[in-house]
């Protein structure tokens, strides 16, 4: 399996814990709220507060986003609190921040599309998860940037301990786009070969592995990174591709 750009949201947590991510529209009226009288509102469970990437107006990432801490959310009986593990960042929630993604949050919002997170407190209709148990958002949905997530069970599937984390954090957006971009146009057969460009690429990595697996040749076009080895004085080359041949 490909590797990827892991944010480690481990380093933001501070010993609290809990939060629901969206609607953060939600999160953000609560926040309205004096806290600990908001924690009295309600009888149901509450998650700890969260720390989060959010951004309230599109642009430039480095610019528009700020780390910050929500605070706690109800845990309604159907939902799910999760304490995220591992979030990466791809091109789409690059774009998502800078407003040029066709699909994308209302603001304000969490950055992050998809990520896993360990279970920390389950609603009293909840069946089939336990805290402790490892869950992915699938399909994947925004808000994966920060501490602890709120959402419903239907948004979280299980998934094996024993996985990497930093697979597990990443097996949806690439890998699912890898595969139909090979099933999806047109039938390829064992034998075959396909050409793709920006090989290096984890959508590229994963369309060179899924082809493998199917016996399908690839040949794996990388650009040249010889300047930027030059420039830094560093090599910054990357490890070529394994062909499939
Ligand atoms: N539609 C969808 O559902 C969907 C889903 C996932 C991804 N995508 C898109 O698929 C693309 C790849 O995503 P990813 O996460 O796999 O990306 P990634 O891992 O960040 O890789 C980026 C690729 O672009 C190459 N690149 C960057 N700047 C370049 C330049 N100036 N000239 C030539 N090549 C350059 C990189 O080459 P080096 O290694 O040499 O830097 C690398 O191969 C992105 O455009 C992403 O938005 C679409």
């Amino acid at each position: 399996m490909a590797t990827a750009r892991i944010v480690s949201l481990k380093a933001l947590v501070h010993g609290v814990s809990v939060s629901r991510w969206t609607p953060l529209s939600r999160v953000l009226r609560l926040r309205s709220r004096p806290l600990y009288s908001a924690v009295r509102d309600y009888s149901a469970a509450i998650s700890p507060p969260s720390k989060a990437v959010v951004y309230d107006q599109h642009g430039s990432p480095d610019v528009v986003t700020r780390v910050t801490e929500l605070p706690p959310v109800e845990i309604n009986d159907n939902d799910v609190c999760v304490r995220m593990l591992a979030a990466p960042i791809n091109p789409s929630d690059i774009n998502r921040i800078e407003g040029v993604y066709p699909v994308r949050p209302p603001l304000p919002a969490v950055g992050g599309y998809e990520g896993v997170g360990e279970v920390h407190a389950i609603g009293s209709a909840v069946k089939g998860l336990s805290p402790g148990d490892w869950v992915i958002p699938s399909p994947p949905s925004s808000g994966t940037w920060q501490t602890y997530v709120v959402k419903e069970q239907s948004v979280w599937q299980k998934v094996d301990k024993s996985t990497p984390m930093e697979y597990a954090a990443t097996v949806i957006v690439n890998p699912l786009t890898a595969l139909r971009m090979l099933e999806d146009f047109i039938a390829l057969k064992s034998g075959d070969t396909i050409v793709q460009n920006g090989a290096t690429s984890i959508v590229g990595q994963c369309v060179i592995q899924l082809a493998r697996l199917r016996g399908i040749h690839s040949i794996n076009i990388i650009r040249d990174r010889i300047i930027n080895s030059i420039l830094s004085g560093q090599d910054q080359m990357k490890q070529k591709p394994i062909s499939s041949n």
